[in-house]
This record gives C-alpha cells, structure tokens and sequence, in this order.
C-alpha cells in the first residue's frame, strides 16, 4: 500500500516559480509529500493560475480586508489548518506574521530567503551583496521562528559573484538554486528526516551546522 503522503500548504504572493519547482517535484512518485493547498494574500498572484493548472485548491485571504496582523493571521491559520495541513510553505510571501502564527506552526513553517543568512534579512538582498563588495552570494531555507528571515538554516546553496554581475543577474543565478533547494527539505521533512531541535536543524538525528547543509556551485 502507498504511504500516507505528507499534506503542505503553500502560501505565495507572487509569481510562484518555487512553487513550481514544488509542483514538479511532487509529481514524483517518491516525492513524499502533495500540495493539499496554495493561499495567497493576492487575488491576481500568477502563482494561483500554477496551482489551479496542477489541480492544487487554491485560496485567497486578502489582508486588506483585515483591520489588523491578528485577525488576518487568524483567518489564514483557518484556512490552513482546514486544509490539514501538516507543513506549511512560505514561497515569497511577503507578509510579516504574527508570533500567534509563528507559534501555531512551531517546527513545521518553513521559509526560503535569497540571502547567505544571517546577512541580508529583509529587502534588495541581491544587492545588497553587490554593493557589500561580497564574493559569494546565496540562498537558505530555514525553520521560521518569530525573529524576522531567522530560524534554524536548512539549507544554504552559495554561488560566486562573479565581475559584471548586476541584482538582476545574481536573482536569475540565486533562482536556479531555490528551485534545486526548496524541493528537497520539504522532501526532507516528509520523510521524517528533518526537524527543528530548539536553535538548530537537524537531520536524520545529527545536529546540522548553523548555516545548515551546504551546496556549492
Ligand atoms: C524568491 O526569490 C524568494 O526567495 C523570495 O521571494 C521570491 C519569490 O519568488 N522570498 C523572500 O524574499 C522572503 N523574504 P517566486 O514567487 O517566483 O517563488
């Protein structure tokens, strides 16, 4: 009999590309997990027309109907959690959350964020790296907790800067590796393999480093 497949709620804002990456590689047969959901703060999100197009329910919670953080947040945890959700994907959601939220899905949120964490939270990352002077520039997927772009790294994949690159080249670069990635923790994590042990990751029982598992290009 197949096993029970781990059920994640992708939030997204945008275009979605890393939610397609997930798209694809839930289409394999041994990927371990299928999108029970995508939930957008933004009705024309193209990232929504991926999900319909992969037969994905899709939801839109629009935080500009909401007076404040908590009761957004609150609506989303029920859209969530009415999906059954076991994990929860941020995919460039560009909403700040609540501690309230942050808390309900303690060990099982995850997020991806185009910098070398802890350098660059927050906006214009690429750069950021650029005017820095940096060599190397990259990309973490890490345990959301309520320090904002912090939490237990899980994976960092780091590319060269090379000479002439611009924010626009380094993002096209960054993105390649997001979409390698992101698939795989989610992969990790249902498979059981991965979880969040106070302020580090660990996986198959063996504490990662603090930048998490390391890819080089
Ligand atoms: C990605 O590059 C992701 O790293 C970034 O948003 C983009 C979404 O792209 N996330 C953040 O900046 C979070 N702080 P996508 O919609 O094509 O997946």
């Amino acid at each position: 009999m197949a096993q029970k497949k781990c059920r994640v709620a992708v939030l997204i804002s945008g275009s979605g590309t890393n939610l397609q990456a997930l798209i694809d590689a839930a289409a394999g047969n041994d990927s371990g997990y299928e999108l029970c959901a995508v939930i957008s703060n933004k009705a024309d999100a193209y990232g929504l027309t991926r999900a319909r197009d992969a037969g994905i329910p899709v939801s839109v919670v629009n935080h500009r109907d909401y007076a404040d953080r908590e009761s957004f947040d609150r609506t989303l945890i029920e859209s969530i959690d009415g999906y059954g959700a076991e994990l929860v994907v941020l995919a460039g959601f560009m909403r700040i959350l609540t501690p309230e939220f942050v808390r309900h899905y303690r060990g099982r949120l995850l997020n991806i964020h185009p910098s070398l964490l802890p350098k660059y939270q927050g906006l214009h990352t690429h750069q950021r790296a650029l005017e820095a002077g940096d060599t190397e520039h990259g990309v973490t997927v890490h345990f959301v907790t309520e320090e904002l772009d912090g939490g237990p790294s899980i994976l960092q994949a780091v590319i060269p800067v090379e000479p002439g690159d611009t924010a626009e080249s380094l993002a096209r670069r960054v993105q390649v590796q997001e979409h390698i990635i992101y698939p795989l923790a989610v992969r990790w994590f249902a498979e059981g393999r991965l979880r969040m042990a106070g302020d580090h990751s660990e996986l198959d029982g063996e504490p990662l480093p603090a930048t998490g598992k390391l890819i080089r290009s």
